[in-house]
C-alpha cells in the first residue's frame, strides 16, 4: 500500500505575544512516496513550517494531516520514526566520525549491524576514505553527502530537506542534489524538498509554490 501524507485544510499561524503571523490557510495536498516534491516559494512564506507539519515534527494550529505508512494510518511519532530530514547546516555530530555519524541512527534503533549498514552508505556516496574523519576535516559538500548518508541509512519512507543545498557552490549542490534523487528513487522513499533553488526544485517530479497564505501547483 502506498505510503502517503495528506494535508486537509490545514491552517497555521504563530503568536508572538503582541502580534499574529499568519502563515497560510486552507492548503490541501496529498504527498505520495513514489513521487519526489519541491515546496519554493518566497522568504518567510512558510516554506519551513510547512515542511514540519508534513513530516509530523509540529501540529498545524487548523485543519487535519494524516500518515499513512504500509496501509495503516499512524500518528505523527511514528511518521518521524519514518522519516529521515536533512537541513542546510548538515547538523552532524562534531564528536563523532563520518562513520560514526552514519551509525548513531542505526545504533539508537538498536542495530547490531549499525557499523556495516554505514559503511555501505558511506561508499554509496562516495566517502569511503574518509569513515575516521570528522566533520571539521570535511568539506562543506562531503558533510552535506555524509548528512544525506545518514537520513537515508535506516530506510525511510519519506525524506525532508529544508534548503539542502543553500550552503553549497553550484557543482556541489548538483552533487548533493543526485545523490538525494538517486537514493529516493532507488529505495522508493518519498523526497520532499524546500528549496531556493529552481535547478534543485526542476529535479523533482512536482513543484508546489507556497506565496501570500496560499498553495499552488508551479511549473
Ligand atoms: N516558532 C516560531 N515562532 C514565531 N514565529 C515563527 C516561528 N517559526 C517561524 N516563524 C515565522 O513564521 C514565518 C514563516 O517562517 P518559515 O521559517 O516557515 O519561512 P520560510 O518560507 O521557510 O522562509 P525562508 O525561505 O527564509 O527559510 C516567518 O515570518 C517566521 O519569522
Ligand atoms: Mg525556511
Amino acid at each position: 500500500m502506498q505510503d502517503k501524507i495528506e494535508l486537509d485544510n490545514v491552517s497555521h499561524h504563530f503568536d508572538t505575544g503582541h502580534e499574529r503571523i499568519e502563515l497560510f490557510h486552507g492548503l490541501s495536498c496529498v504527498i505520495r512516496a513514489d513521487t519526489t516534491l519541491a515546496i519554493v516559494g518566497p522568504s518567510g512564506a512558510g516554506k519551513s513550517s510547512l515542511l514540519s507539519i508534513a513530516a509530523g515534527l509540529e501540529k498545524p494550529v487548523g485543519g487535519a494531516v494524516r500518515f499513512t505508512i504500509d496501509g495503516a494510518e499512524v500518528d505523527a511519532l511514528m511518521m518521524r520514526a519514518s522519516s529521515g530530514f536533512i537541513f542546510q547546516q548538515f547538523h552532524l555530530m562534531p564528536e563523532l566520525d563520518a562513520i560514526g555519524n552514519l551509525a548513531l541512527p542505526l545504533r539508537l534503533k538498536g542495530r547490531r549491524d549499525a557499523f556495516d549498514i554505514a559503511a555501505s552508505w558511506l561508499e554509496k556516496v562516495g566517502l569511503k576514505d574518509r569513515a575516521q574523519h570528522r566533520p571539521h576535516q570535511l568539506s562543506g559538500g562531503e558533510q552535506q553527502r555524509i548528512a544525506v548518508a545518514r537520513a537515508f541509512v535506516t530506510g525511510p519512507r519519506f525524506i525532508f530537506a529544508d534548503e539542502p543545498t543553500g550552503n553549497l557552490d553550484m557543482r556541489t549542490s548538483d552533487v548533493v542534489a543526485g545523490l538525494m534523487f538517486d537514493c529516493a528513487r532507488e529505495t522508493g522513499c518519498g523526497l520532499v524538498i524546500v528549496t531556493h533553488s529552481s535547478t534543485l526544485a526542476k529535479r523533482a517530479d512536482a513543484t508546489l509554490m507556497l506565496e501570500n497564505g496560499k498553495m499552488r501547483a508551479a511549473a
